[in-house]
């Protein structure tokens, strides 16, 4: 009787510390700078992206789909709502913020077009052209514009700002 509760008590103790990292997996907005959030976003989306190209039961691709898509929705809105505005003042890193914007736009688009009810080969190839833009964007920001950005954007307000899209 006690090996059993003292199992019961493991078990317990093991789901419980399993439980946070679940909790913390499909979720956008996390991180202690905005910086942090914009990265975690990024693997969530590519995390995300993977998932979408090798299920093929529609329930389930509905369901990341729409993640998906809720995802972008606010990581996007963060940085074109406070990130971007404030790299457009200063002159430096204006053209970064320009370009980010048409990235954006073209990323939206490509996932409008995105279907899981058409046929399996054109369903594929418009996720892999969206997998393209939102990789060659990701590289972009992670590898110029957030270094850019830190020498133009104070990062305690940014981030502040940034969690007011996520809550
Ligand atoms: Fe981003
Ligand atoms: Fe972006």
């Amino acid at each position: 009787m006690k090996r059993l509760l003292t199992a019961l008590l493991l078990l317990a103790g093991a789901v419980f510390l399993v439980m946070p990292l679940q909790a913390q997996e499909g979720q956008f907005g996390q991180g202690a700078t905005y910086s942090e959030i914009m990265r975690n976003d990024h693997r969530q989306i590519e995390r995300l992206i993977g998932q979408l190209r090798q299920s093929e039961d529609h329930g389930e691709m509905d369901r990341l789909l729409t993640q998906l898509k809720d995802g972008l929705a606010k990581h996007m809105k963060a940085e074109e709502t406070y990130l971007y505005p404030a790299l457009e003042k200063n002159d430096d890193t204006k053209g970064m913020a320009v370009k980010a914007r048409d990235e954006h736009s073209a990323a939206k688009s490509q996932l409008q077009r995105i279907n899981h009810m058409a046929g399996r080969e054109e369903y594929l190839s418009r996720l892999d052209l969206l997998e393209t833009l939102i990789k060659s964007h990701v590289n972009f920001e992670e590898g110029e514009l957030l270094s850019a950005a830190q020498g133009v954007v104070e990062e305690g307000s940014m981030t502040e700002q940034f969690r007011k899209v996520y809550r």
